[in-house]
């Protein structure tokens, strides 16, 4: 049998390094940088960083009770929600209580199934497009670049009455420098400082930059009361609820939360699933003849004919999670796993070390699609595979997330050959998202 590929993952030491690094260096630079090689062997690391207590947890079951068995017990933590607020405000991703399950009620219908299967001739159309503007014969291109337009193309055109303000190049530029700063900002949110430095003001003028371009259009759809595509409709539905400066500002929160949340991590997704591929010629090969033949078909369909992409997108998904720590704060004193949990202790997921973890996966860092195909796929436990969260704050827009996956895989795929550029391997790293640093260069072929 043939050993199978073990893409790159970021460097691990042999110990735990000591709590202060991970606010210098590189270490605080790239959040899955230097983990210890004991992280992927352990269930339960307790740390006391900075005054509070943390707690690793990497045991499915434990998983289970923090994310749905005792949800109402976890919540977002203050210092993570302090730390967003700036860019998210109120919006779905930080808000908790009554003000969340309302706001979830509210978007949850344009998530459903059905509703999903209506964007999938709006998302193929964007990346048809994108396909038509390539340049013919033999380039390279950075399929980064590449994925984050074909995401932001496709999250303004299906949520955003497809407003040419929010594709335009500048917007992707200011929500990078956004996302870096949150990124690196964790110590002085832990300390309860306001982030400074070049980063933060550039992310601050990033942040504006969304709220003034978002809070005009909101303004926009309240005026002629267009219910026509889903800002329109949240819009209308927010001001039916709460007094109009509130719902004006809820508005402009979850339009930056929908804009920022719905491409970035889909990118991420298609540009280390297109990686992988180019990685492997002759795994690409056979899923380009499932893709040409799954094209014929009606587009709304068009993920259920790709199976092995689909196993092949989670697999990415598993050794590149988009989001690759989910974090929580205990409300009140529990137990989990036999270990004592105190009010006020964060509770840290890291998918990135639990999807590598080796008391749940067989070769963790290898490229294995099989693993999500068939029987291998049922026996996996429910809480051990986490890319797009669990329990009732699972991903609103996992569904669309996967379907937009496949049908801009399969497009790229049908349109050409994707094959390594020689050089060094790319490198993880961790912000708020999972990025390649450098973004990902690859050749371009025609097939
Ligand atoms: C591959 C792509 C994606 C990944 C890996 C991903 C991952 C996640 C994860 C892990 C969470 C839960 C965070 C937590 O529990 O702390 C989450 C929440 C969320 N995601 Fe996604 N996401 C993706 C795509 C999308 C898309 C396409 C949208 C919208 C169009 C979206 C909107 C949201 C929102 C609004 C939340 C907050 C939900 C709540 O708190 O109720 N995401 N996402």
């Amino acid at each position: 049998m043939q050993p199978l590929l073990v893409p790159p993952f970021p460097y691990r030491s042999r110990d735990w390094p000591p709590v202060w690094t991970s606010f210098v260096g590189r270490r605080a630079s790239n959040s899955v940088y230097g983990w210890p090689d004991e992280a992927f062997d352990i269930a339960w690391r307790t740390r006391r960083v900075l005054g509070h207590t943390v707690h690793l947890v990497s045991e499915p079951d434990a998983i289970g009770r923090v994310l749905l068995d005792n949800k109402a017990n976890y919540e977002r933590p203050a210092l993570v929600r302090r730390l967003l607020r700036g860019g998210l405000g109120d919006g779905l991703f930080n808000a908790e209580g009554e003000s969340w399950r309302e706001q979830r009620r509210i978007v949850a219908p344009t998530f459903s199934p059905a509703a999903v299967a209506g964007f999938a001739k709006p998302i193929a159309h964007v990346v048809q497009e994108q396909v038509a503007r390539w340049p013919a014969g033999t380039r390279p291109m950075d399929m980064a670049a590449e994925a984050t337009s074909a995401t932001m193309g496709i999250i303004a055109a299906t949520l955003f009455g497809g407003d040419s303000r929010l594709t335009a190049p500048a917007a992707a530029g200011h929500i990078t420098a956004m996302l870096d700063a949150a990124g690196r900002a964790r110590l002085t949110a832990l300390l309860g400082m306001p982030a400074l430095g070049p980063g933060s003001s550039r992310a601050r003028a990033g942040g504006r930059f969304l709220r003034d371009t978002l809070g005009a259009l909101a303004d926009e759809r309240a005026r002629t009361g267009g219910r026509d595509d889903f800002f329109g409709g949240l819009v209308a539905a927010l001001h039916a609820r709460y007094p109009a400066p509130q719902a004006r500002e809820l508005a402009v929160d979850n339009a930056v939360t929908f804009y920022v949340a719905g491409h970035e991590t889909t990118a991420n997704a298609l540009t280390w699933t297109i990686y992988l591929l180019a990685a492997q010629p002759l795994l690409q090969e056979t899923l380009r003849v499932e893709a040409l033949a799954a094209l014929g078909g009606d587009v709304e369909t068009l993920d259920a004919r790709l199976p092995r992409l689909r196993a092949v997108l989670d697999e990415a998904l598993r050794l590149y999670p988009p989001a690759p720590r989910l974090d929580r704060e205990a409300m009140a004193d529990d137990e989990l796993a036999g270990h004592a949990v105190r009010r006020g202790d964060l509770v840290s997921i890291w998918p990135y070390v639990l999807h590598r973890h080796r008391a749940w996966w067989d070769q963790p860092d290898a490229f294995d699609p099989e693993r999500f195909l068939g029987d291998r796929r049922v026996g996996m436990h429910r809480y051990q595979y986490l890319p797009f969260g669990a329990g009732p704050r699972v991903c609103v827009g996992a569904r669309f997330a996967v379907v937009e996956a496949l049908i801009v895989l399969a497009h790229w795929l049908a349109a050409r050959r994707f094959s390594l550029r020689g050089g060094p391997p790319p490198v993880p790293v961790g912000r708020v998202t999972l990025r390649p640093a450098g973004g990902m260069p690859l050749e371009l072929a025609p097939v």
